[in-house]
């Protein structure tokens, strides 16, 4: 079976706003009156706004009725808004265009698949929402990851089964939605953390179009 589509995760792969999201967790968790590490936010790198703040609260040693989860999901999600209301295209990671480049140019489809309900917005401020054949995000699922079904989904969209596609994410939870997927995955970042990724690079820039394919046929 070849390759034909590309599926990407946004936050940490295409832009950074992997960092937004840490700072505004942090901010709640201080309010709250404990930290979370840079360590801590790894395992909350691709988890479900709901699911990252229950994840926060075990960690602070804290049980908060829904209610009070709900207003605390709302004030984090204010404050991600603050903090990403000044992005432009020029938030892009380096590397990005040119590689998109390349994989119209191997005449690949692209889905995005991140469990943001900001996804559009994103996409929106930083001019990219073309740039996808399907874009599957926090709207359209009922499962973050680690659950596949955001790349299922994506993979459906398009037409294609699991085997034609290969995921993007910086994520360990989203390497591994990737893989229960049963997609080849190409972890962005490094080889210690992303220990289930079937190939690792720093960023897209590091990576070329016929080199993954090469390397996911193989
Ligand atoms: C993922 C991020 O892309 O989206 C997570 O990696 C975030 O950190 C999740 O919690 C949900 O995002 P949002 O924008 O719907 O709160
Ligand atoms: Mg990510």
């Amino acid at each position: 079976m070849s390759i034909n589509a590309f599926l990407f995760d946004l936050d940490g792969v295409i832009v950074d706003t992997a960092i937004y999201h840490y700072q505004a967790w942090k901010r709640l968790a201080n309010e709250l009156g404990f930290d979370i590490s840079e360590e801590f936010n790894e395992g909350l790198k691709g988890v479900s706004r709901m699911d990252s703040l229950d994840l926060i609260l075990a960690h602070g040693g804290l049980t908060l009725p829904d209610e009070r989860k709900t207003e605390l999901a709302t004030q984090k999600n204010e404050w991600y808004l603050e903090l990403v209301s000044r992005m432009t295209s020029n938030d892009i990671l380096p590397g990005v265009p040119a590689f998109f480049a390349q994989v119209r140019q191997a005449g690949l489809k692209t889905a995005l698949g991140s469990v943001s309900k900001n996804a559009p917005m994103i996409l929106a401020r930083i001019g990219m929402t073309d740039a996808f054949d399907a874009i599957i995000d926090g709207n359209k699922i009922s499962k973050g990851k680690p659950d596949p079904e955001v790349f299922t989904k994506g993979a459906e969209e398009l037409g294609l089964s699991a085997a034609e596609c290969v995921v993007f994410e910086d994520a360990v939870a989203g390497v591994e939605a990737g893989k229960r997927a049963g997609m080849f995955v190409v972890g962005i970042g490094t080889p210690d953390v992303l220990t289930k990724a079937d190939m690792v690079a720093p960023s897209l820039e590091a990576l070329t179009v016929e080199e993954i394919l090469k390397q996911a046929s193989a």
